[in-house]
């Protein structure tokens, strides 16, 4: 008898521990300017899917003047490979969801989203892509991240950096559509 709850408390646990690791979702994002749109739609994101955020971190950090990032920006999106980014804190294996998100710079994705996607296999997994962006819009941003990364899913979520702050409504509503 003893040893029958013993196997059945065995199975329950994992089951949760089963289903826990199904469920988690990662939200990866860069985020450069003081403001941190891109990091603002990423935390929302967090809060609609109980998921975790990381920040893509580059190794040497970008100047905080924005004549310095344009030209370093410009510069490395010319090479064929960005400059370094530091391995995540997260483990990527867990996750079989994860969301991606880079301000748009030069009408696509910012240098360590790149460099990210050159460095990750992420086939396998539901990706979705986002974007905050200035008056040129998205531009290349989705074409250019589904060539480096075939999973991505086909809806990707892009908002004027300047709306963040009552974007809510509208991240919500699309969380709930692509996690349906
Ligand atoms: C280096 C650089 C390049 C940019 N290039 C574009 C662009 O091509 N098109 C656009 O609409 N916005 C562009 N922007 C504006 C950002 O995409 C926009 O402000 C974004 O919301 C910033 O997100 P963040 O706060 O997460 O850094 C650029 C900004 C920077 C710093």
């Amino acid at each position: 008898m003893r040893k029958m709850i013993l196997l059945v408390c065995f199975g329950l646990f994992c089951c949760v521990l089963s289903g826990a690791e199904k469920s988690k979702t990662l939200i990866l994002y860069y985020s450069w300017s003081d403001a941190g749109n891109t990091r603002q739609v990423a935390e929302l994101i967090a809060k609609n899917t109980g998921g975790v955020c990381e920040k893509i971190m580059p190794v040497k950090p970008y100047s905080r003047k924005y004549s310095e990032v344009l030209k370093r920006g410009r510069t490395e999106l010319k090479q064929e490979k960005s400059s370094p980014i530091k391995p995540l804190k997260n483990d990527l294996r867990k996750f079989d969801v994860i969301f991606i998100g880079s301000p748009v710079w030069f009408g696509t994705y910012a240098p360590p989203v790149r460099s990210f996607l050159q460095q990750n296999d992420l086939r396998g997994r539901k990706v979705f892509f986002f974007c905050t962006h200035g008056k040129g819009g998205p531009a290349n941003y989705f074409k250019d991240t589904k060539k480096l990364c075939p999973a991505a899913a086909d809806t990707g979520f892009s908002c004027y950096g300047t709306h963040v702050k009552k974007i809510a409504p509208q991240v919500k509503e699309w969380v709930e559509k692509v996690m349906k």
